[in-house]
């Protein structure tokens, strides 16, 4: 089975998917470093030298790549990932969707304790300016995310709580 962890970026994906994977004793893979692995550049890199579209083109060739080359596993997505041509209804259709709603105060809170220079879409913004702006995005991108198979929300998201999901 794969098992697709949706959301927003600093959602958890990455995290909980890691340890879900370990839990569940699949392969895990994260689909970003699946991408630079592919193209052998930064997300960063594909971003400022090819720009956005091309960047989603090459997500969703690699989300084809990781259903044919993974039987089963735990996929952490980009965060736009699920909101480009049909790659919602696509990881539907290959798996088990699961949307991490995280509320944006706390994404943001997550975010801004990280390094943004390696997040194309966040760097060079004000902290008023990345919350306007996950506000916004987020907005636009729930009618994809909702359709996700299932969902958990809150701050403090658990594994546990994926694992009860799935059984
Ligand atoms: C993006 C999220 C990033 C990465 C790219 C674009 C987005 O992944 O795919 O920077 O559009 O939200 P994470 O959600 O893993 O940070």
């Amino acid at each position: 089975m794969l098992i697709f962890l949706l959301g927003m970026m600093g959602s958890g994906k990455t995290t909980l998917g890691r340890q879900l994977a370990q839990q569940l004793s699949y392969t895990f893979v994260d689909l970003d470093e699946y991408i630079e692995q592919r193209e052998q550049k930064s997300i960063a890199a594909i971003f400022e030298e090819l720009g956005e579209e091309t960047f989603r083109k090459k997500e969703r060739a690699a989300l084809e790549a990781l259903v044919q080359k993974f039987p089963s596993a735990v996929v952490a997505t980009g965060g736009g990932a699920p909101c480009f041509f049909d790659n919602i209804k696509y990881m539907n259709r290959h798996g088990l969707t699961v949307f991490l709603a995280v509320p944006v105060s706390e994404i943001s809170h997550r975010l801004l304790a990280t390094n943004l220079s390696l997040r194309p879409l966040l760097a060079n913004k004000s902290e008023a300016e990345i919350n306007l702006f996950l506000a916004k995005t987020l907005a636009n991108r729930n009618q994809f995310y909702e359709q996700a198979k299932y969902k958990l929300e809150g701050s403090a998201i658990t594994v546990a709580q994926i694992i009860e999901l799935l059984n």
